[in-house]
């Protein structure tokens, strides 16, 4: 008899994303975008007033979702090096955890390279336990611990308010998925490092026959937890006419790296109204593809009217359906991007939108010259 799925113990259960890691030229700038265009609320802060001297970091929340951008302060330093590499870049995923040692111990026991030993953090708030591991490119999973921690995010970090700087939130709830990006012949190393070092599953397979516009082919699997709290397709570029938007990735972040960040939102109108207004750009699907929406998808209750205005894209799957939009990248390299995405019911990832999509990045791709 085949081996049950169902009656094996989740070694690594996680509980969510505790915060994505960027690694950036100028946090306090980056912080900024965050705040006034994407609705972050300001959190903490650790620098050299609170006693670390090399590094800034900024951390932003909206309800579920916790960023920390943090610039180096000098040259020479592994943070230095990573900005000049990929430039702006994600370089965690933190992953809430009970025990970051035992996280660590099991993911390591079955292959993980460490990048980070189970270490005990505190002040008279409490503790946190944080560990990690390498995973594709320079990106690393942490493992974060945080007992009965009430300070304001981690030890070393303070109180951070702007008080003449407020601005209301865009309805961002919580991270739904992380996409990442590797390279050629290296989609089955990630997916078998998920599956045999993580304990995920892969819940989704898209190959090029599904997504293929004329030039820009990739392939994507979907590996999640055992609870579905934590979701991370994979690209790999495949060949097609011209160059792969993937590779397009892999060439300016100079290796594998998080290609987009997916938000929830519970009114996705509101959001990406509210997105657009503060300056972020998305990329427009034509008019055509609203005209035969309703026969595709079939009934939904929002209005086309405003989907068509803002570029909102709907899919159905056997659950239920989803609403979705992509930013432009949002530094100039052209690397990672944001997905707005709302669902209903649908727990899959827009197939039926790949082609408007891919030819909506396609043309973006060609005007920087890259296809
Ligand atoms: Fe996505």
């Amino acid at each position: 008899m085949a081996s049950s799925s169902i009656s094996r113990t989740d070694f690594l259960p996680l509980e969510g994303t505790d915060y994505i890691e960027y690694l950036v030229g100028n946090a306090r700038q980056a912080a900024h975008f965050y705040q006034s265009v994407m609705g972050f609320q300001p959190l903490a802060y650790a620098g050299p007033e609170t006693g670390q001297r090399d590094l800034a970091c900024y951390v932003l929340r909206q309800q579920r979702i916790t960023l920390v951008l943090t610039t180096p302060l000098r040259s020479s330093s592994s943070q230095a090096d990573h900005i000049h590499r990929h430039g702006d870049g994600i370089r965690a995923i933190a992953l809430r955890v009970t025990d970051a040692a035992a996280a660590w111990k099991e993911t390591t026991q079955r292959g993980a390279r460490s990048y980070l030993e189970p270490q005990t953090l505190e002040d008279a708030d409490g503790s946190v336990v944080l560990s990690g591991i390498h995973a594709y490119g320079d990106t690393v999973h942490l493992f974060v611990e945080r007992k009965d921690y009430h300070g304001v995010f981690m030890p070393g970090f303070r109180a951070w308010q702007r008080p003449n700087y407020q601005v209301p939130e865009t309805g961002l709830l919580h991270v739904d998925h992380c996409v990442g990006n590797v390279g050629w012949g290296q989609m089955d190393t990630w997916v078998r490092f998920y599956e045999e070092v993580m304990g995920f599953r892969n819940i989704l397979s898209f190959d090029d026959t599904d997504i293929s516009t004329e030039y820009s082919a990739l392939m994507s699997k979907v590996m999640s937890n055992g609870n579905g709290y934590v979701k991370f397709p994979i690209n790999e570029p495949a060949e097609g006419k011209k160059k792969s938007q993937v590779e397009e990735y892999l060439d300016f972040y100079s290796g594998e790296g998080v290609q987009h960040v997916a938000m929830a939102t519970r009114d996705i109108i509101h959001t990406v109204r509210a997105l657009r207004s503060r300056g972020l750009e998305f990329l427009q699907v034509p008019d055509t593809y609203y005209e035969n929406l309703r026969e595709r998808v079939g009934a939904i209750e929002e209005d086309i009217e405003p989907l068509r205005e803002l570029g909102i894209m709907v899919d159905r799957d056997d659950e239920g359906y989803l609403l979705q939009i992509f930013s432009k990248p949002v530094e100039d390299r052209p690397t990672l991007f944001y997905e707005i995405i709302q669902r209903k019911g649908a727990r899959s990832f827009g197939k039926g939108n790949f082609k408007a999509l891919f030819e909506a990045l396609e043309r973006e791709q060609d005007m920087r010259g890259n296809l």
